[in-house]
């Protein structure tokens, strides 16, 4: 069996960090998308990997060439975006006639895919579903009796909440559907209309639900939820300090977790904050957020919550609010205003 992860997406609601970063390698507790994706095909024995990139994604291939891992993988481009289904179809030369698991970069799954497999076994094809609170934005699974009747592509009228959370299992018979296929309203070649498809002709489906974790990191704010509850959970209450860091007058409420070569001091951190390597934190307070390599807060007089600071960006000062939020991508300075006193007025 091999394996496919899917990162050509261009991330335009996780701008501005995607203008700079491809979007499955924006790291949640400090390590990226992608390697989630690979350790989770790996775990079950998926010795070959195919990564479809746009071309532009130079950094992915980087990247790629700098993770250990006794995977190979190979890069597959796809340089349209044409959905899911397209980028399945350019992959057909590595896949071959070989069943295989489809996994979307930017979904986080707590869930292994043992469970998926399992279900897999003796059919055409597997996904995994969870119960989600918005069926209006996802692929949607109709079931009966223990069956998938019908899948449908963000259905204005949801016949469940059972939703498809990008991990899949195919039989090469998905090549055939997805040739037959017609582009949708948003002009993209949907996976889910290939496995509908597949279902009118009789293929059989089987499926898994999870009821754990799961996120589509597809915005800011889900980031640094998702950021937020896998700190919680490979962390609980722990804090884990890199090497190299200066620590003075600091209170650390965990889960925390610091990267290598950075100062803090006089700061109150955490709990679910991330701090990637070279990073300085002064005199400040920060919660429930995520400071990538190089950044800088410092003497900053309000609470800092759900943020993120891209890469060499710096905060400074301010005090006129109680708490601030920032999603400031990479390289930007923000200097806040000091707050009015009355010194001098008499
Ligand atoms: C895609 C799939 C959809 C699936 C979702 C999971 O949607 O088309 O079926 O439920 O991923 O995140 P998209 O993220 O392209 O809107």
């Amino acid at each position: 069996m091999k394996g496919l992860i899917l990162c050509a997406g261009r991330g335009t609601r996780m701008q501005p960090f995607s203008h700079t970063t491809p979007k499955t390698l924006l790291p949640v507790a400090n390590r990226p998308l992608l390697q989630y994706c690979i350790e989770k095909l790996q775990r079950v024995g998926i010795a070959e990997i195919g990564v479809v990139i746009n071309p532009q994604q130079t950094g992915i291939i980087d990247f790629l060439n700098g993770l250990k891992t006794p995977c190979t993988v190979k890069i597959i481009k796809q340089t349209r975006p044409l959905g899911i289904a397209n980028a399945v179809q350019k992959a057909k030369g590595f896949l071959q006639n070989d069943p295989f698991v489809l996994l979307l970069g930017d979904n986080l799954l707590c869930e292994e895919l043992h469970p998926l497999l399992q279900a897999f076994e003796g059919q055409d094809a597997a996904l995994m579903l969870s119960r989600v609170e918005n069926p209006r934005d996802y692929g949607i699974a109709e079931i009966r009796d223990g069956k998938i009747l019908s899948l449908e592509e963000k259905p204005a009228a949801p016949k469940s909440d059972l939703a498809v959370i990008g991990a899949y299992v195919f039989q090469s018979a998905i090549f055939r559907a997805i040739a037959e296929l017609k582009p949708s309203a948003r002009g993209e070649y949907e996976i889910t209309d290939a496995i509908q498809q597949l279902i009118m002709r009789g293929g059989s489906v089987a499926f898994a639900i999870t009821d754990k974790p799961y996120s589509d990191v597809g915005t800011l704010e889900r980031w640094v939820l998702a950021n937020r509850w896998m700190l919680g959970a490979s962390h609980g209450s722990r804090i884990e300090i890199g090497e190299n860091v200066r620590i003075e007058n600091c209170t650390i409420r965990g889960p925390v977790l610091i990267g290598d070569n950075c100062i803090l001091q006089n700061a109150e951190i955490g709990p679910y904050v991330a701090v990637q390597d070279g990073v300085t934190l002064q005199s400040c307070q920060i919660a429930d957020s995520i400071c990538l390599e190089g950044s800088t807060i410092c003497g900053v007089d309000v609470k800092i919550e759900q943020s993120v600071f891209g890469r060499a960006t710096t905060l400074q000062g301010g005090g006129e609010t109680k708490k601030i939020t920032c999603m400031l991508g990479d390289h930007s300075q923000v200097a806040l205003p000091k707050p009015r006193t009355n010194k001098g007025k008499h």
